[in-house]
């Protein structure tokens, strides 16, 4: 089964065409990071209209990469939730079109959990245009434990078998990819945060400064809005100014070994707090795998301190298929058509703000 996947839930534009929910036939990723660096962040109203402009030419390169007409195209899946809404509209739109001019079936689906799916890929077709990804060796195991860390989420759910999961735990307030980014600003250092702070950190030194940890009553639970204001004060010492000092104007005060030691020990502190949750799930709940997703999987700090912590064999997805992409929706929609009806073009909504754990969808 072939299948076109759309993600258009925050600031990348991506298409892909995924073979039987494992095989990467091509995968196109359209990034607004440079628009949206000038700004420091992600803005909603330049994110919709940067993907208009794109989304078609993106959707035409991953078929023709993938060497497919829309013969070949099984499906159409997209992203519905959760993500901007103007952002999520423009896939929506674009993939329920193409549905109903090609007569195609639909899958709507949950971009954090597509993000965890992207670990059932494990096989790609060569391109000579296109960058070989490193791909795990085998997909994942059931009963399998999922760290979900993205610039909106941070969770950590169990997946019994395909789209039958539960929550064991999420951020009460910052996911973790939105600390990283909010550090980075008050660090000086550019969007998006978390590579900016990963290859900061690499010269800084993890110890220097003492940052807290929430203690929360759920072991699962995360909270990271205090460790970014646990950062903030402590560089307001650093620097010998109080609170009333303008936060933009912080990081002129810094000098590159305070930064880099800054930037260590925060990614030290909030990466050991996932890891941290991550063992003691696996200890009480003893699943075959382990996976990580999101934007935040791509951390080599997390993927090394799992890696010493674990005691468990763990294959990390490529970099490339950890942020956002098209390869992902499509997979995730390969398992979801085994056993849910596909969405009339018609009825598509998107679906701003909706948790993974409200759409299960095993039947
Ligand atoms: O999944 P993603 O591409 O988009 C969302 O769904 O949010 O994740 C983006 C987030 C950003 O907050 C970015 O700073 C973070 O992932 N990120 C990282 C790294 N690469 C991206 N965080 C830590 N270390 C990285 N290497
Ligand atoms: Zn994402």
């Amino acid at each position: 089964m072939i299948i076109l996947g759309i993600e258009s839930s925050c600031d990348e534009t991506a298409a892909a065409v995924v073979q039987d929910g494992q095989r990467v036939l091509s995968n196109v990723v359209q990034s607004q990071v440079d628009i949206h660096a000038e700004y420091g962040g992600v803005v909603p109203e330049v994110a919709a209209r940067s993907h208009i402009e794109v989304i078609n030419p993106v959707i035409r390169q991953a078929m023709s990469q993938a060497n497919v007409s829309w013969d070949d195209i099984d499906a159409i899946a997209v992203a519905y939730a959760p993500g901007l809404i103007g952002s999520l509209l423009v896939g929506c739109l674009a993939a329920a079109t193409l549905a109903k001019l090609h007569n195609k079936p639909l899958y709507p689906v949950h971009h954090v959990e597509g993000h965890i799916y992207a670990n059932f890929i494990v096989d790609q077709v060569s391109h000579p245009n296109v960058q070989q990804l490193e791909l795990p060796s085998k997909q994942p195991t059931f009963p399998m434990l999922a760290l979900a860390v993205s610039g909106l989420h941070s969770q950590l759910v169990l997946f019994e078998d395909h789209g039958k999961y539960r929550l064991l735990g999420e951020t009460l307030d910052d996911a973790v990819g939105e600390a990283f980014d909010k550090v980075a600003k008050i660090l000086g250092l550019p969007y998006p945060g978390g590579p900016a702070i990963t290859a900061a950190a690499l010269n800084g030194d993890p110890k220097k400064y003492q940052l807290p940890r929430a203690r929360l009553d759920n072991p699962y639970s995360f909270s990271f809005s205090g460790l970014k204001t646990a950062v903030l004060r402590a560089v307001q010492r650093e620097v010998g100014v109080d609170h009333t000092f303008p936060s933009h104007s912080l990081s002129e005060r810094l000098n590159d070994v305070q930064r880099a030691d800054f930037a260590a020990s925060f990614q030290h502190t909030a990466v050991k707090t996932l890891v941290d949750a991550t063992e003691k799930a696996f200890h009480e709940f003893t699943p075959a795998s382990v996976v990580i997703a999101g934007g935040v999987a791509a951390n080599s700090e997390l993927r090394r301190q799992l890696r010493e912590r674990l005691p468990i064999d763990i294959e990390y997805a490529p970099i490339q298929l950890c942020t956002d992409n098209g390869a992902m929706i499509a997979t995730l929609a390969y398992y979801q058509s085994q056993v849910v009806d596909p969405t009339p073009p018609d009825e598509l909504e998107v679906k701003p703000s909706i948790s993974m754990t409200d759409t299960v969808w095993a039947r």
